[in-house]
This record gives structure tokens, C-alpha cells and sequence, in this order.
């Protein structure tokens, strides 16, 4: 390929160590290193996009970097003969769009080792429409059902539920046929939160989450949480007994203050869920089952689509807890 200049997203740091994003061109040589040369057609917004690109928090671990945790495109060139040019691939995760140039850009280089064959079932919008936020979702729900998990073991509660792993992940519940709880602050989404399948809507400003006993009734079997803090331990104190909790983000704080009578008193489990090293071959299942039985069923109403020149101005809602599902950036599809 011809070092020609493409269209990039640089995050770049001034001389107060301040972060500053652009849009600008990287050349093909720029590029990290990889076996996997890939033309982008889209990649998307999660959280940590957000954070990483505006500075709100320290995600980014080399500068300049690429934005963008994900990326689906097709291959240009590979020194891995699983990667044929031309074949479909998502690569998210691993140290991508944080110390490695990612998928806010026309290309991307990448290790084949992060690369993902397009599963039957899925194109190329589609894996981006899910992204990192689907398979954090799925993964979530994996995990538990691997704990032991099932619809009938009673209701599962998905917080931070109008966001896009909430979305998705009450989507996929519903068509798993849980019975989904979605707690949220957006209570004008009951609406668009029903049409994901949540069978009912906990408004947050209904529960005083400054006054959670260590256990209060037990109420789910299973838990999404995306937020942490006192709602997290107000998830640990309402589980039924021999509940699951997938551990999932932060929006709300980092901090878990709670006691360990959830654990010790329920048999309640707190599973870790980590997207971004998550390595072969639970990342292809992953992938598999979001092509499969855990596609949700209302992607394409979760989801809109930005066009690339649109992607600075699109962060600072994230930070503000605004944004209602997910969000597509088309690169060069
Ligand atoms: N562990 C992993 O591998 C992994 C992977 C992906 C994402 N994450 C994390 O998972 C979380 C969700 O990611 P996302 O992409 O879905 O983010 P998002 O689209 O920005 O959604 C987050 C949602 O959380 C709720 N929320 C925001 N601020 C809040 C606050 N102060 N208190 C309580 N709720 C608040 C809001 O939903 P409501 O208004 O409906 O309550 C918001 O829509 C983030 O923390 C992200 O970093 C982790």
C-alpha cells in the first residue's frame, strides 16, 4: 500500500500535559505495528471513548493515539494466512484506541491476535452497532449463566439501563427469556426501555441509595450492573439467594463500599467482566453468540450513525450521562 495520508482522530497531549483531540491524517507508516492491515468502514462510541477522547479520564496510555476501542473493516494485507484481503474482521479491545492507533481512523494495524473473523450472521454495521458494548454485555451474561444463571431462577436487574451496554444487555436477557428489571435515571425512556424488552422500569429517583441496608429484600437472581458506587451495593444487598452479579462499569464511581453479608448470608456471587483482555477462545463464542441466539432483536432501534466528521462534537454527552443507546461512526464504508 502507498504511505498516501488518511483521515485520522489524533488524542494528543499539550505542554501542561492537557488532553486535545482533532481530527487530522496519520500515514500508513505511522501506524503501530501488526499483521493485520485493515481499511475501516465503521467503528462506534463507548464510554471510555468518551473519557479517552476529552480527557475526562486517563485512558489514553501513549500519545498521540488513534482513538476508537473498535473497529470493523476488511483486510487489506496480512502476514497471517487466517486473514485473507478482502475478508470481513472486527478487532476491538486489547490496547486498542488506548496505547495502539484505533479505529477512529480510514486504516488501522493491528496484531492478528486481536482480529476477529466476521461471524455468519453479522456485517460489518452490525459488529459495530454491538461493538465493545455488546460483547461486554454478552460476556456479562455468559459469565453468569456459566455461574448458573437461568430465567427461572427469578428476575435480573440491568442498571445504567438506557446506556449502551444496558441496552443491549436487556435486549439480549429479554430474548433469553429473563424477566428483565431496567433501573434508570431517564424515566422519560420507560417507553424505548419497554420496546428492549425490560418486562419493568425501576426509576432511580424512586430508591435512596444513601440509606441501603447491608441486606434488604431479595430481589434478583441476576444483575447487570454498569454503573458501581452505592447503587452496587444497593444490587448486593437486593440479590435473592445464590445471585449473580456481572460487574460491568463505572458511570457512577468507581468506589464499592458494602459488607460482605451479601456474599457470607446469600451465597451471592460478584463476577469481574473485563472486555479488553478477554483472550481466544471465549472472545470468538462471544462473537458467535451475539451473531446467534444472543443477537438482540432491536439493534438497529438502539443505534444511530454518525458520519466521521461529526465524531468531536459527539463525546461530551457521554460524560454527561446523556446518550440513549449505542452510537455508529461510519469511517469508509
Ligand atoms: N468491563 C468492561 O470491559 C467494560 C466494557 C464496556 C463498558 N464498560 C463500562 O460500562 C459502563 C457503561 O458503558 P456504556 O458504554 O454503556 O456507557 P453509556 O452508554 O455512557 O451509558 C452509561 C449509563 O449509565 C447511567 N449513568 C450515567 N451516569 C450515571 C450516574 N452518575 N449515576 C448512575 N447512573 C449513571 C446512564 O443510564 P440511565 O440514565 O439509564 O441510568 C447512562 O446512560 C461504563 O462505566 C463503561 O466504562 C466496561
Amino acid at each position: 500500500m502507498e504511505n498516501t495520508p488518511f483521515k485520522a482522530f489524533l488524542i494528543e497531549q499539550d505542554e501542561n500535559r492537557q488532553v486535545k483531540s482533532r481530527m487530522g491524517t496519520l500515514t500508513p507508516d505511522r501506524l503501530d505495528a501488526g499483521e493485520v492491515l485493515i481499511r475501516v468502514h465503521y467503528s462506534s462510541i463507548n464510554y471510555k471513548d468518551a473519557l479517552a477522547a476529552t480527557g475526562a479520564g486517563k485512558i489514553i496510555r501513549r500519545f498521540p493515539c488513534v482513538g476508537g476501542i473498535d473497529l470493523s473493516g476488511e483486510v487489506v494485507e496480512s502476514a497471517d494466512p487466517r486473514f485473507a484481503p478482502g475478508a470481513p474482521v472486527i478487532a476491538t479491545s486489547f490496547d486498542i484506541g488506548v496505547s495502539h492507533h484505533g479505529g477512529y481512523a480510514e486504516y488501522a494495524r493491528v496484531p492478528a491476535g486481536w482480529v476477529v473473523p466476521l461471524p455468519a450472521g453479522l456485517d460489518l454495521f452490525e459488529a459495530m452497532a454491538l461493538g465493545t458494548a455488546g460483547f461486554t454485555a454478552a460476556l456479562g451474561i455468559v459469565r453468569m449463566e456459566d455461574n448458573g444463571l437461568a430465567p427461572d431462577n427469578g428476575p435480573v436487574v440491568v442498571t445504567g439501563a438506557t446506556g449502551g451496554v444496558g441496552g443491549l444487555a436487556i435486549d439480549m436477557l429479554a430474548r433469553l427469556g429473563y424477566h428483565v428489571v431496567a433501573l434508570t435515571g431517564k424515566e422519560a425512556e420507560a417507553g424505548y426501555l419497554e420496546m428492549l424488552g425490560a418486562a419493568e422500569i425501576l426509576p432511580r429517583s424512586t430508591i435512596d441509595f444513601d440509606k441501603v441496608r447491608p441486606l434488604e429484600g431479595a430481589k434478583w437472581a441476576g444483575a447487570v450492573d454498569n454503573v458501581g458506587g452505592k447503587i452496587l451495593h444497593w444490587v448486593l444487598a437486593t440479590m435473592k439467594q445464590a445471585g449473580t452479579v456481572a460487574s460491568i462499569g463505572n458511570a457512577a464511581s468507581f468506589n464499592l463500599e458494602t459488607t460482605v453479608f451479601p456474599f457470607i448470608l446469600r451465597g451471592v456471587s460478584l463476577l469481574g467482566v473485563d472486555s479488553g483482555y478477554m483472550g481466544f477462545p471465549t472472545r470468538q463464542r462471544v462473537w458467535e453468540r451475539l451473531a446467534t441466539d444472543l443477537k438482540p432483536r432491536h439493534l438497529a432501534a438502539v443505534t444511530r450513525t454518525i458520519a466521521f466528521d461529526d465524531l468531536p462534537g459527539a463525546f461530551d454527552a457521554y460524560i454527561r450521562g446523556e446518550v440513549k443507546g449505542r452510537t455508529v461512526v461510519r469511517i469508509g464504508a
